[in-house]
């Protein structure tokens, strides 16, 4: 899809970009990271002619770039920057607008575009659509952002460090919904940052690159599990195998959990009826409710029983949350096993810490 064929970039004899030969696939979330100084915008604003490479080539489709005008090229490709560079006089309608327009697309459809796309990076249009720029947040502004690189239906959308600026649940928001749009439109998305939580998080492969040249190009689990040299081990930091649960997911690991369903009964029974140390209560409709403690015995080795009463919002993994964010919960509730619940609450499995030890 982009290719990039020993590609170097010069600014008076010093070399920026050293050398870059490398091939984005279609559909891929391609992450660029480096420290700050090391070509990554240089890098990106190559692809869409935005600088030219003193040597080499780039291919978009198999077509060398260089025989494109710039600015029919840059119509075909989305870019997404972290000040978004939103018009202050035009409503986010008339921002999401501004390439269908160029494109001479017709009105009717310009509008429902705009709805459809508001509506897919999570900005209700009927309360955001004649806004403007100055009345939004930073995270609702970069949501306008995307939305204006994806209304030109671009198959490619480079986006230079778009969640530097924001906060942290804010920046985890977006980058969930990055990944969803990402799946959902098969689009190939190249995405700079500096980040590399958020590298791990999102991307398909990760390209590494320190002083314009290449360090590795690979997938989150392997530049994790096989980091190239020193540098990418001290960029990866002390908490490299914790980086490792944040691409894994429960829904992966879980298991069956027993459970009982109490009304109507009294927990004494219970220690005859279990034998397992603990075990979910749940009530009639398998919302969890909480667990009862059997680990205990009293001076005439008989089994004791207590009840401990949870919020499931609290206390339970999802099926779709990272491993990271489950162990980090079991740290939090100190246990080693948690139920994992639906969003209604439904028992539906556990998680173990013994199976996220020995199966990652
Ligand atoms: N127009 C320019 N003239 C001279 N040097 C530049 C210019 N643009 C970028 N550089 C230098 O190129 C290097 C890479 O810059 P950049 O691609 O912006 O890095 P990053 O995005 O990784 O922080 C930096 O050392 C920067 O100072
Ligand atoms: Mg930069």
């Amino acid at each position: 899809m982009i290719k990039l064929d020993n590609v170097s970039k010069s600014y008076n004899q010093t070399r920026v970009i050293d050398c870059i030969s490398l091939e984005i696939l279609k559909g891929e979330l391609f992450v660029i990271i480096g420290p700050s100084g090391s070509g990554k915008t240089t890098l990106l604003k190559m692809i869409n002619k935005m600088i030219q490479p003193t040597t080499g080539k780039i291919y978009i489709d198999g077509v060398d770039i260089s025989s494109i005008k710039g600015e029919l090229l840059r119509r075909r490709i989305g870019y997404v920057i972290q000040d978004i560079g939103l018009l202050p006089h035009m409503s986010v309608k008339e921002n999401v607008s501004i390439v269908p327009k160029l494109l001479k697309m017709n009105k009717k459809k310009i509008e429902e575009k705009v709805v459809r796309i508001l509506d897919m990076v999570g900005l209700d249009p009927s309360i955001y659509l004649n806004k403007y720029p100055s009345q939004l947040s930073g995270g609702q502004a970069q949501r306008v952002g995307i939305a204006r690189a994806l209304a030109a239906d671009a198959q490619v959308l480079l986006m230079d460090e778009p969640f530097g600026a924001l906060d942290p649940i804010t920046k985890s928001h977006l980058q969930n919904q990055i990944s969803r749009i990402h799946k959902k439109l098969n689009k190939t998305i190249v995405f700079v940052t500096h980040d590399i939580d958020e590298a791990i998080k999102i991307a398909s492969r990760i390209a590494v690159i320190k002083d314009g040249r290449l360090v590795q190009v690979d997938t989150p689990k392997n530049i994790l599990s096989k980091p190239k040299n020193e540098f990418i081990v001290s960029f990866l930091g002390s908490d490299r195998a914790l980086k490792k649960l944040s691409r894994l997911y429960v829904k992966d690991f879980m298991h069956k959990a027993d459970r009982i369903n109490l009304a109507g009964k009294d927990l004494g029974y219970l220690t005859d009826a279990v034998t397992k140390n603990y075990i979910w209560i749940t009530n009639e409709n398998d919302i969890l409710k909480g667990w009862a403690d059997l680990s205990d015995s009293d001076q005439d080795n008989k089994r004791q029983v207590s009840y401990i009463e949870v919020d499931y919002k609290m206390f339970a993994a999802g099926v779709d949350e990272t491993l990271k964010d489950t162990v980090s919960k079991m740290l939090w509730h100190s246990s080693k096993v948690l139920p994992v619940c639906k969003e209604d609450g439904k028992l539906i499995g556990e998680i173990d810490l013994a199976d996220i030890i020995t199966k990652t």
